[in-house]
């Protein structure tokens, strides 16, 4: 363990947090949920508390009779049951007539427009079915996407869903490798990507990417390219085809196939402790039923006035819960943006707001925190009285961000909804319920109706109060049911620390009142803006540079990103390199989001005397602590010499 949960940092602050907030009374009015009685229906029986909702949330074309089958630590759920995700998602918002409603608000970076309707998704969505059969895609294959913030990513997605076949989305942040590895993992046969998208002012490319990634990839039989960059790409025939041909010439009509409840949906790659991602992999009934119900109700949705907007990418399990699956399946009208929220000002996303008049918000920690620092002139430029809901997720919020987000962008008026889950949870797990719940700042409160969370001691005793490691107890529909091709990884990775309770790997506190305050990992990954990244993954990425013969990477408190990656690192003997190029290497391996904020260069890094590094310690050095007792090191004037250079070395931005 890298760190206990319990014994430092921002506890002592969460500690005198006294601030409550109440559900407002004119919200309370209108809300779905008034009071406990869904929390209680949810401790009740668990078990029928979700299959009722997977009733009236969901169209079946096979009722299923038997709920949940529970053989630790796999579920079934749902599992005589027949459904389409796709169906649920866009054909039965139009059969009962709302197909003049908007699915999408989509703006483009550059500011052009589009407007999907249910009627015109479900048009599209048939016809790049069609295309993706033609195509040679059957039901159990697997399809990559490569996409940036367009509609089509929704498209895609679903296109797969009403065929059968399971979309492994990559963020497309991701390098060519990253890209590559996960396509191989996955043996995937298509690959959907774009010319390129627009980032900051201008078009960042893809297709090129998906070119060299696709050289290493013997599963790829064709790359469908979405025009959207207009930048210059090679199209390799036969193998290659235009998005906008292929629609021209598909055919209208793809009817939707019922899928058994427990038929692949989707694989979405994380992060763990190991270098390898993993595919975590979620089915269609159960985890439709869980991104269904937990839309409704964390969000307090009502479909027929509500604007709903979340910022996060497709390419993150929030993209596919809360823009995707959650939000279609309850026919709810949404935006979905594609650039960053600085361009070309800094209220480029509060002009979206007030444009398009949202009602419902949900962003992340990091960028509240960077919303703060542009200043309150900002969303002051615009009128934000839309809003009656504002909602938070990826990372512990610091009470200030929350403070600052209630009465900065919520008017003082919105409830906050600080929802925890992960991409292996599929759904939000804890989290108020914003008619009910009265909300602490800071704390993500409890878990929602149906869920089973407990925080444990080292030995997996509960403790009633108090600093510990979150675990779930009862098994929910939305659960992974495992990391492809790595039953063994599933069992250890989450259900081996503590027998017959899922970890999370995050420490959590509970407080006098039984609030829950997430603390973050425990375990070696890093939570960078919210996204999950394996100090492992990054190790391996600078060890790949031939000038590089040792590194340690550890997450560093940092007031905007919540962890910054600091690499700490040995080169081989002869070997120069620049920290510039060290940078742009891990980006070429990974991605950018995981390039190191600071690099240290060391003949030495920290060791105990059995040869294992000291990441905790590097750890303390980055966040300038004190060390105390160094004397398990095999080498100790190490350590000394790179504290005094981390007080030297300003860090960059
Ligand atoms: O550490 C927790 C943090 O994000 C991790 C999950 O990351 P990922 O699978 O990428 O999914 C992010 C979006 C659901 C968790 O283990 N995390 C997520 N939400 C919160 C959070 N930490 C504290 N509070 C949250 N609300």
């Amino acid at each position: 363990m890298a760190s206990t949960p319990g014994g430092s940092g921002g506890i002592d602050a969460l500690a005198v947090e006294a601030r409550r907030f109440p559900p407002p009374a004119a919200f309370v009015r209108e809300a779905l949920v008034r009071d406990a009685s869904l929390h209680e229906e949810g401790r009740r029986d668990p078990v029928a508390y979700w299959a009722r909702h997977a009733r009236e949330l969901l169209d079946w074309s096979t009722p299923f009779t038997r709920t949940l089958e529970w053989e630790a630590p796999f579920a079934r759920w749902f599992s005589d049951g027949r459904l389409n995700a796709s169906y649920n998602c866009v054909d039965r918002h139009v059969l009962a007539g709302r197909g003049d409603r908007v699915a999408i608000h989509w703006e483009g970076e550059p500011g052009d427009v589009r407007t999907v309707t249910y009627a015109e998704l479900h048009a599209d969505v048939q016809r790049f079915a069609n295309v993706l059969l033609r195509l040679g895609v059957r039901k159990g294959d697997r399809v990559n996407v490569y996409l940036p913030m367009i509609p089509e990513a929704v498209v895609a997605m679903l296109a797969c869903a009403r065929i059968g076949a399971a979309h492994s989305v990559v963020f497309g942040g991701f390098s060519a490798q990253a890209l590559a590895d996960r396509i191989n993992d996955a043996r995937a046969k298509v690959l959907v990507t774009a010319d390129g998208g627009w980032r900051r002012g201008e078009v960042f490319p893809l297709k090129p990417q998906a070119d060299v990634a696709v050289a290493s990839t013997p599963t790829i039989e064709h790359v469908v390219v979405v025009r959207r960059g207009g930048n210059p790409v090679e199209m390799t025939p036969g193998r290659d085809v235009w998005w906008h041909e292929a629609m021209a010439d598909a055919p209208a009509e793809c009817p939707a196939e019922p899928m058994e409840a427990e038929h692949l949906l989707f694989l979405l790659y994380t992060s763990g402790t190991t270098g390898k991602p993993k595919g975590i992999m979620h089915t269609t009934g159960g985890y439709l039923a869980h991104v269904a119900t937990t839309f409704r109700y964390v969000f307090d949705h009502h479909p027929d006035r509500d604007v709903y907007w979340c910022t996060a990418d497709v390419g993150w399990v929030t993209g596919h819960s809360y823009i995707v699956y959650g939000p279609l399946a309850n026919g709810a009208t949404q935006v979905i943006y594609e650039g960053v929220p600085n361009h070309p000002g800094n209220d480029r996303l509060w002009s979206l707001v007030a444009k398009y008049g949202v009602t419902i918000f949900y962003t992340a920690p990091t960028a509240i925190r960077t919303f703060m620092k542009w200043g309150t002139q900002e969303p002051a430029k615009h009128d934000l009285s839309s809003l009656r809901l504002i909602g938070s997720v990826g990372e512990p919020i610091n009470p200030e961000a929350w403070i600052w987000y209630h009465e900065h962008i919520g008017g003082g008026r919105c409830p906050v909804v600080d929802t925890w889950w992960q991409t292996e949870t599929g759904g939000i797990m804890i989290s108020p319920l914003p008619g009910a719940t009265v909300t602490k700042p800071g704390s993500a409160t409890h878990p929602v109706p149906g869920v089973g969370a407990e925080v444990v001691d080292e030995s997996g005793t509960p403790v009633a109060r108090g600093g510990g490691y979150l675990t779930l107890t009862t098994p929910w529909p939305g659960m992974l049911r495992g990391v492809w091709g790595d039953e063994q990884r599933y069992r250890d990775t989450y259900w081996s620390r503590f027998p017959g309770r899922y970890f999370a790997g995050d420490g959590a506190k509970l407080d006098d009142d039984g609030y829950l305050w997430l603390l973050g990992r425990v375990d070696d990954v890093m939570n960078v803006s919210g996204h999950r990244i394996s100090t492992t993954e990054v190790e391996s990425a600078l060890v790949s540079h031939p000038a590089v013969a040792e590194a340690a990477v550890v997450g560093a408190n940092d007031a905007t990103t919540g962890q910054a990656i600091i690499a700490y690192v040995t080169l081989r003997g002869g070997q120069r390199v620049g920290e510039a190029d060290l940078r742009a290497h891990v980006a070429t391996e990974i991605g950018a989001i995981a390039k190191p904020k600071t690099i240290y260069f060391t003949p030495d890094l920290p060791k105990t005397r059995s040869g294992k590094i000291m990441r905790r310690l590097l750890r303390d050095v980055a966040e300038g602590r004190n060390l105390g007792d160094t004397t398990t090191l095999a080498d100790a004037s190490v350590v000394d010499e790179l504290q005094r250079r981390a007080h030297e070395t300003p860090a960059e931005d």
